[in-house]
């Protein structure tokens, strides 16, 4: 691996495109550079080798998501597979930050993705919920971001995920009730100095100190030792973190650690990052309804938002496109079917048609408005059916099912 890039990252230049876990900026009309971005953070591309593997170990072919290069960057996956085909455990561990009540279509790429590696490869899995980061970062009581971890662990629930192997946790309430994940908080506090979490997060004088401590809080899910009643007081069970790419330097500052705790590094499988309807370049915002869909949209919303404001690499004429076809690479319509339409073949005649001018920008937004429909529609459906006994249930300390 790369060792030499894993601590002391992340001195962006002003030139490049800026990705930490709290800004993503590109300088560039077609978006990120994903490739530099891999060389810039030392992780390794996925390439058809792994995938594979992948497919060879499981019996199965990959999720969509892998095979179309949303996931497409990763740290030791190949030691995973390697556990998996000796079969020795792993765990899966990932989050988010409950910020917004309401969950747009980009949150839940993580977790889609993370049900299918938890159902393909039957792992155990924890999803902790940083209400205290969203206190920290954002002007919001920590009252309400323990409201809305539970809000959003409801959205989380819908997605299926099974309740005998999935552990979620709210970081206000875990934290004080179990020793073992805040002995390791101090053991990854006191090996961090400031001017490392300064160099990997970019923290300024005038930042709390309550954001400087953050990252270990981040960092300690990824010991097993950090949930005794999960792993039966397993200490040494390996994890596998699925994410989006922002949020690497929490995890780079993981690995860097790990070793000196006597502790094994997680590895990672990286996503790109959903593109706001207005075009990569935009940022999604969960504050500008007009960025992005929601899940609690209703359908003629989802319409009306697709129809006004996704942006169109279609021609500026009937004409124009009839002549010179649409770009795929830039149709923010497109791009959101490579995310959620699964039918492969349907995709590649799309993408031949659009890109040669006989399907019309109109038409390929009835497609993904179609689709969406149906997928916001059953999540409403399914959320509705999670009751707040069930959200208890998730969210106990509890022995996970699981094989040693
Ligand atoms: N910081 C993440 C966010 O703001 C939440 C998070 C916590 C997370 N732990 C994680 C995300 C592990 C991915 C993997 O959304």
């Amino acid at each position: 691996m790369a060792e030499r890039v894993e601590s002391g990252i992340a001195e962006l230049e002003v030139q490049e495109d800026v990705v930490d876990p709290w800004n993503v900026v590109s300088k560039s009309a077609t978006g990120i550079d994903y490739d530099k971005l891999i060389t810039k953070f030392g992780s390794t591309k996925i390439d058809d080798e792994l995938i594979k593997r992948m497919e060879k170990a499981t019996g199965k072919p990959v999720h969509h998501l892998l095979r179309r290069g949303v996931f497409f960057s990763m740290r030791d996956m190949h030691e995973i597979l390697t556990l998996y085909e000796q079969k020795q455990p792993f765990f899966l561990y990932t989050g988010r930050g409950p910020s917004s009540e309401a969950m747009h279509l980009g949150h839940l790429i993580p977790f889609i993705f993370t049900k299918w590696l938890q159902d393909t490869f039957d792992v155990p899995l924890v999803i902790q919920m940083t209400d205290d980061e969203k206190f920290l970062w954002k002007d919001m009581t920590i009252e309400e971001a323990n409201r809305l971890a539970h809000e959003n662990t409801k959205d989380i629930i819908a997605l299926g995920f099974d309740v005998e192997k999935t552990f979620i946790f709210s970081d206000v309430e875990y934290i004080g009730s179990c020793p073992e994940f805040y002995m390791n908080m101090c053991r990854i506090q006191k090996l961090v100095t400031f001017s490392q979490a300064k160099a990997i997060f970019g923290f300024a004088p005038c930042d709390s100190i309550g954001k400087i401590a953050f990252p270990a809080i981040q960092a300690a899910p990824s010991f097993s030792s950090s949930f005794p009643m999960i792993f039966n007081g397993k200490v040494d069970v390996p994890c596998l973190i699925p994410c989006a790419i922002d949020q690497d330097p929490y995890f780079r500052m993981t690995r860097d650690v790990a070793p000196r705790m006597g502790c094994l590094k997680p590895a990672l499988i990286h996503s790109t990052f959903f593109p706001a309807l207005q075009g990569a370049q935009s940022k999604m915002s969960a504050s500008d309804p007009t960025s992005s869909i929601f899940l609690t949209d209703t359908d003629e919303e989802i319409e009306n938002k697709i129809k006004r404001y996704a942006y169109s690499g279609g021609g500026a004429t009937i004409e124009e496109h009839k002549q010179k076809g649409g770009n795929c690479d830039t149709d923010v319509s497109y791009q959101y079917l490579t995310f959620f339409l699964e039918d492969d073949e349907k995709l590649t005649t799309i993408e031949q048609e659009y890109s040669n001018g006989t399907l019309t920008t109109g038409k390929l937004k009835e497609e993904l408005i179609t689709v969406l429909q149906r997928l916001v529609g059953e999540h409403r459906r399914n959320r509705k059916l999670v009751t707040d006994e069930m959200v208890k249930k998730f969210m106990t300390p509890r022995k996970l099912n699981f094989q040693y």
